[in-house]
């Protein structure tokens, strides 16, 4: 058993806080992964305001890469030493979506059997199966996956959530490629990451629509060829007056809330793609009229976690970064301390940071 601090959000709506952590050795088909550098997700905020779950206390942190400390039995994709981004989803192999050949859906993936708990015993739920603001987490050794040890962990682990919701909404949801035009609703971490990828894919428009004229800004150091304050004028006649009256391509909302939504609904061309990858909560509708959801054609699409496939796309993501062609430095707005997560979140809610980053040993 090894005893660490670690960031737990006990109840709705109050401030995260320092615990000491109990982590237990890797059992069969586990790892136990000393973290490097995690990232502040707006997830983990989401969580912490109940917006998820009831399933308090939570152990926050899911963006993490580290290096493997120790494996259980059974376990032969890492070892000791490995330098890994902690996935979300590991494929359970075995589900009906794995089955079908489509494993980025699992609808099953792998955890650590074994509960991390407070001192008196409590069981911890892990963010999104992690709970990486600590010196060690206990993954299924399935979400550990290698990539270029080269890589500044501050950066790698990024592509353990937002980064790759975001790469993945334009890249494998959307299908975004070469000669659409893209608008992406809310520029932070994950919209951004959307606009990245737009341009990696070979977007020749892409749109940054938010209400913060700074994360505009910031947007146009990843892509962004037209930037719409969505505060200041109609965001979906700016997008008809940028795309020729006709819309874009593919219209990605990264914020989760129902007006946006409906912005990137009306804001798309015939036959195009609104993907949804921003997290709504729970009490959240919206109404559409249906004439214009069959009249206008195309999808609309949600994204689970980009649908990545994390041995597939972390390494790969990795190498381009290595290669200077993905910017993950650029979404570093600052290193911090374990003990300034809920600090990070009063900064994240005033618009004043793309990722906040742990960084740890
Ligand atoms: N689908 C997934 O797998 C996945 C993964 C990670 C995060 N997310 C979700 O993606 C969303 C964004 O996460 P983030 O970390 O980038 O958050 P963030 O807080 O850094 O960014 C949100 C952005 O939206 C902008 N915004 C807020 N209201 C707006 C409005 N009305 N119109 C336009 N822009 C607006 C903000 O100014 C900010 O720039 C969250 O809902 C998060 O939970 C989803
Ligand atoms: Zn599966
Ligand atoms: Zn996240």
């Amino acid at each position: 058993m090894n005893k660490v601090q670690g960031v737990v959000s006990a109840a709705k709506g109050a401030p995260v806080a320092l615990e000491t952590i109990m982590v237990p050795d890797p059992g069969p088909g586990e790892a136990l992964i000393r973290v490097q550098a995690c990232g502040v997700c707006h997830t983990d905020l989401h969580y912490r305001e109940g917006a998820i779950g009831e399933d308090f206390p939570y152990f926050l942190g899911h963006e993490a890469a580290g290096v493997v400390e120790k494996v259980g039995d059974d376990v032969g994709n890492i070892a000791p030493g490995d330098f890994v981004i902690i996935a979300w989803r590991a494929p359970c192999t075995t589900c009906r979506s794995c089955l079908r050949g489509r494993p980025w859906y699992c609808f099953d993936s792998r955890n650590a059997a074994q509960p991390m708990t407070l001192r008196d015993g409590t069981a911890l739920s892990p963010a999104l199966g992690i709970g990486a603001f600590a010196e060690l987490t206990l993954v299924a050794a399935g979400q550990a996956v290698k990539v270029n040890p080269d890589a500044d962990p501050k950066a790698a682990g990024l592509i353990g959530c937002g980064i790759m919701a975001g790469l993945g909404a334009a890249i494998n949801t959307g299908g975004v490629s070469r000669g659409d035009s893209v608008a992406v609703f809310g520029c932070g971490g994950v919209g951004d990451a959307a606009i990245a990828g737009s341009k990696l894919a070979g977007a020749h428009t892409i749109i940054a629509v938010d209400i913060d004229d700074q994360k505009l800004e910031w947007a146009k150091g990843f892509g962004a060829t037209h930037t719409v304050n969505s505060r200041e004028v109609d965001a979906v006649e700016a997008i008809q007056d940028i795309t020729g009256e006709n819309g874009a391509d593919v219209c990605i909302e990264a914020v989760g809330l129902p007006q946006t939504y409906e912005q990137a609904f009306f804001a798309r061309d015939l036959a195009g793609t609104v993907v949804l990858v921003g997290v709504p909560s729970p009490e959240m509708k919206i109404e559409l009229p249906m004439i214009e959801v069959f009249g206008r054609g195309g999808s609309l699409k949600s994204s689970w976690y980009g649908d990545c496939l994390p041995t597939r796309d972390f390494p790969m993501f990795i190498d381009l970064y290595m290669q200077g062609r993905l910017d993950l430095d650029g979404f570093v707005s600052e290193s911090i301390a374990i003990g300034d997560v809920e600090e990070a979140f009063h900064k994240m809610e005033r618009g004043e940071v793309l990722r906040s980053v742990v960084v740890l040993n």
